[in-house]
């Protein structure tokens, strides 16, 4: 059975991550920085994507593994044999207070969402065998985003420099010689509508509405970018919308299914975007 790294497992898309993988049946390698306070999380926690995993012989599929970011021979053993990995971790939680001083008081942006991504890539690219990272980012770190208000806020209270690091970040990954998925939600919550449409979009352009991703979307279409082919060196920004009025959202796996369909691979949009098309992919519901 394939198995697929999860790091930053801890955190609120990481667990929601190693949810979907283990309920999909993969072997999970779940890499944190603190394995026994992990464990309590996963035995006592309420699952975040509403699957239900505690039927399933968890244990045996289930790996949790110490792994920093910041220290690459630690993340020799966890990223050993795995197909693909999912990196969630950042120096700042958003979603959860009291993760949020704990990163704060630890890690800078600089650490985690920028050397942690060059430190992953680099690892998988010796260890060999890794066919997809998937990278989660966040909307609006583009540089031209620079004056976007939401981009400001997160630039300068949640961590200094934290979207110009997430961007490096994302540039190291591209520029990796790997394969990559980068998903960038908007704010993450942990409930949205309770019939969500993806949206999916290129270009990281500015919004004139206020969007969210659900944790669970955004599990769901990391996992699935681990595996589809046309997800392979794609960005994307991804949005839990309510249907519109009247609609009715199709299932999350069947939206899940085409949610790569027709997205333009990152040298694609960029040569979009230069010739005056605003970039590939545009947007669009995928539920319709
Ligand atoms: N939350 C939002 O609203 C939001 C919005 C847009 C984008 N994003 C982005 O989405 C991604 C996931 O966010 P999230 O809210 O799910 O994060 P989260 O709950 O704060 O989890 C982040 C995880 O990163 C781990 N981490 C920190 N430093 C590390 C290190 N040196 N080595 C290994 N792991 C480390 C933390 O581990 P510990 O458990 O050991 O502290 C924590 O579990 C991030 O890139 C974030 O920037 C979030």
């Amino acid at each position: 059975m394939v198995t697929y790294a999860v790091v930053g497992a801890a955190g609120w898309t990481g667990r929601t991550c190693v949810e979907v993988l283990l309920h999909q049946g993969y072997n999970v390698r779940a890499v944190v920085r603190d394995p026994d306070r992990a464990r309590v999380l996963y035995r006592t926690q309420p699952t975040l994507s509403g699957l239900s995993i505690r039927d399933v012989p968890v244990p045996e599929r289930l790996q949790i593994v110490r792994g920093d970011v910041r220290d690459p021979e630690s993340l020799r053993a966890a990223l050993q044999g795995c197909a693909g990995v999912i990196y969630a971790a950042t120096s700042s939680g958003w979603t959860q207070l009291s993760a949020f001083w704990r990163t704060m008081r630890t890690t800078s942006p600089r650490e985690v969402d920028f050397q942690g991504v060059q430190n992953v890539a680099d690892m998988a690219r010796q260890l060999g065998g890794v066919e997809r990272l998937v990278l989660v980012s966040a909307c609006y770190v583009t540089p031209t985003n620079r004056w976007q208000p939401a981009r400001l806020f997160c630039n300068t209270l949640l961590g200094w420099g934290l979207m110009d690091w997430k961007w490096k970040g994302e540039e190291a990954l591209r520029h990796s010689g790997l394969p990559y998925t980068i998903v960038r939600p908007d704010f993450i919550t942990a409930r949205g509508p309770r019939q969500r449409q993806l949206t999916v979009q290129q270009g990281d352009a500015s919004f004139d509405r206020f969007h969210s991703t659900c944790v669970a979307d955004l599990a769901a279409v990391c996992v699935a970018a681990l595996t589809d082919p046309a997800a392979a060196n794609v960005t994307l920004e991804l949005f839990s919308d309510a249907p519109p009025r009247g609609g009715k959202a199709v299932p999350l796996e069947e939206q899940v299914q085409g949610v790569f369909r027709g997205l333009a691979p990152d040298g694609a949009a960029a040569a979009g975007a230069r010739q005056g098309q605003g970039g590939a992919g545009g947007g669009g519901g995928l539920a319709g």
